[in-house]
């Protein structure tokens, strides 16, 4: 009853927005009015990171369940190129943020999460795929999606930070058999967000805003089209996060091309999962608002100027571009918690795009 309630309320903030305000960009959210404030009327819609029952790391070498599962992971991410490797970062963080780490996001069909703006710029499908036709021909029936997508990410960061991200990761998610386009929006941040919205966005997980800050980073690799950051060109005059001229400039130029066009995150080290992002977020040579916005408080401007090297000190820690690879690696384990599945709940997919025939 409690949950029919909550779902009507939603349902009728749903339709007051989408009546109110002209949706951004297609990626599903209000436009933010400079005039205004803006407030995420959203509740969280799953259970946050908690110790699920069930996980482990090992999992699937214990009880022989399926010893090579991990490696078989390993060689098909080694085979994926940067590009995908950096999707199947954003892949696991899409994937845990909308009904939570269950393969949700893998699955096909009409008003998928999968159709949903922001992840119709996702990659690293085929990589997936890939990793588990090999799984089922080892151990059929035995290794879910979602782990395989929680395997992967780990993997990614591993490659495309030359081994300085590693990880155990823990195991035992089931795949789940829901997966809606409209969980998306409430769920995912925006790329315009300020850092109460992306704060709070994280909050409705159990993250943190240090587990914000930290995972951020991984917008040192990859790409971005130019369709996510309309709001930050041109720069907004005389704002402390506007875009760096120099840049802005550049991008204007690049993104008039018109249709689809992508641009880098990170113009420096593009294919490095490295502490650069930080430096750039303190230049303001970064893409989005969410970005830029974690110079706009002393705390969360504190921890990027640590892990940027800028700050040999941080509530007692010493050596930021070093603790930056813990952090993120704690984070990663961290996000992995959300929203965990258990037998009860879910299944083990035979196919990752699909859910299982009755
Ligand atoms: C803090 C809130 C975040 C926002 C608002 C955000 C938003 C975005 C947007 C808009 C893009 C570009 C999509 C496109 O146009 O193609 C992107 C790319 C990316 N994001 Fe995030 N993101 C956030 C957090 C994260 C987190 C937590 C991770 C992973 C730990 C992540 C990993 C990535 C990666 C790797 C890319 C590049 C993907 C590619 O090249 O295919 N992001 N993000």
């Amino acid at each position: 009853m409690a949950k029919l309630a909550l779902l009507a309320v939603i349902a009728s903030l749903l339709g007051a927005v989408s009546c109110e305000f002209p949706v951004y960009a297609g990626y599903g959210f209000p436009r933010p009015n400079p005039n205004m404030p803006f407030a995420f009327p959203f509740p969280p819609f799953f259970s946050p990171a908690s110790p699920a029952p069930g996980l482990r790391v090992g999992y699937y070498t214990h009880n022989g369940r399926c010893p090579q599962a991990e490696k078989i992971v390993r060689d098909a991410v080694e085979k994926a190129t940067a590009g995908e490797k950096a999707g199947l970062i954003r892949l696991f963080f899409h994937d845990c943020f909308v009904q939570g780490c269950d393969g949700s996001v893998l699955l096909s069909g009409a008003d998928t999460e999968r159709t949903a703006f922001p992840n119709l710029s996702l990659r690293g499908f085929e990589v997936i795929d890939a990793a588990k036709a090999a799984l089922e021909t080892a151990c059929p029936g035995v290794v879910s999606c979602a782990d395989v997508v929680a395997f992967a990410g780990r993997d990614a960061s591993y490659s495309l930070s030359s081994g300085r991200i590693n990880y155990r990761v823990p195991a035992g998610r089931y795949d789940g058999k829901v997966s809606r386009a409209g969980d998306t929006f409430q769920n995912l941040p925006p790329p315009f967000g300020d850092l109460n919205l992306t704060t709070a966005m994280f909050a409705a997980k159990g993250l943190s805003q240090d587990d914000m800050v930290v995972l951020s980073g991984a917008h040192s690799i990859g790409r971005s089209d130019c369709s996510s950051f309309p709001d930050r060109l041109p720069p907004v005059a005389n704002s402390s996060t506007a875009m760096e001229p120099k840049l802005a400039q550049q991008l204007t130029g690049t993104c008039s091309a018109g249709g689809s066009v992508n641009v880098l995150q990170d113009a420096i080290t593009p294919d490095k999962l490295d502490i650069q992002y930080y430096t750039n977020v303190l230049s303001r040579n970064v893409l989005f608002n969410s970005d830029a916005s974690l110079t706009t408080s002393t705390e969360t401007e504190g921890l990027v100027e640590f892990y940027a090297g800028k700050r040999p000190l941080f509530r007692g820690k010493f050596l930021g571009p070093i603790q930056w690879n813990h952090d993120f690696e704690d984070a990663m384990v961290k996000m992995g918690y959300i929203g965990v599945k258990t037998s009860a709940e879910g299944e083990i997919r035979n196919t990752c795009a699909f859910i299982n025939k009755p």
